[in-house]
């Protein structure tokens, strides 16, 4: 007994000063500095930005150094730029900035499928197979507004989304958007196509 109670007696102080040591102070405030085990680099010498400096090597005393000669802001250099952001000028561009062939179409054509027409529909009229799944308000491509709109405002659409459709310029790099928009006004074109448009020899096919 006295051999059961010594071990016993010893297990429970180490238990009480196990707890009171893990949980025992949490939440007490000290004003005292922790203690520091390994300082890491808790404290390091530096300069907060836009603020003054003795530093000697910096004649101007400032904290902050100038932009080296010929720096260009991106928004002047790389947004307002007609291929970049499909606008030019503080406007969407009226005419896609590339060259519209044969391969651009089949790029487009294929993306389209791709990213598109789950929501938008094989034919664009907005009734892709989400719609089965409650999704109503897709955009139909071939309503007015939308064949009127700018190719800039298209190709903004697709990069950075409007309302409720998210955007799509992580997935889909400038290129290839501007192919989407190129398909999708061949989708627009191909319900506004007179007869006269249509090459002869297809022409027997369709009618
Ligand atoms: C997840 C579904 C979904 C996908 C994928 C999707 N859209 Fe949309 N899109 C929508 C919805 C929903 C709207 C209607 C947004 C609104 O008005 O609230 C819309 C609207 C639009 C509009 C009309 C914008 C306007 O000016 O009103 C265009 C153009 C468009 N989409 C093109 C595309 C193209 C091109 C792609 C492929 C790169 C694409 N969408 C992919 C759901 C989608």
């Amino acid at each position: 007994m006295r051999a059961f109670l010594k071990y016993f007696i010893t297990a429970y102080v180490l238990a009480v000063a196990l707890v009171v040591g893990i949980a025992g102070f949490r939440g007490s405030r000290s004003t005292k500095p922790p203690i520091e085990v390994f300082p890491d680099m808790d404290r390091q010498p530096k300069l907060r930005p836009q603020t003054t400096t003795k530093f000697a090597a910096w004649a101007d005393g400032q904290t902050s150094r100038a932009h080296p000669a010929g720096t260009v802001s991106r928004e002047s250099a790389w947004e307002d730029n007609a291929f970049n952001t499909g606008r030019q000028g503080g406007a969407p561009v009226e005419a896609m900035p590339i060259e519209v062939n044969s391969m651009v179409l089949k790029r487009g054509q294929e993306r389209f499928s791709i990213y598109c027409q789950p929501c938008h529909g094989v034919l664009g009229d907005g009734k892709g197979i989400t719609s089965k799944y409650g999704m109503g308000n897709t955009a139909n491509l071939h309503q007015d507004r939308l064949i009127k709109t700018q190719d800039g405002d298209l190709f903004n659409t697709i990069s950075n989304g409007k309302s409720t459709m998210m955007g799509y310029a992580s997935v889909i790099p400038v290129a290839d958007r501007w192919a989407v928009v190129a398909y999708v006004r061949t989708l627009q074109l191909s319900r506004l196509a007179s007869e006269a448009e249509v090459p002869a020899a297809i022409l027997p096919t369709i009618k």
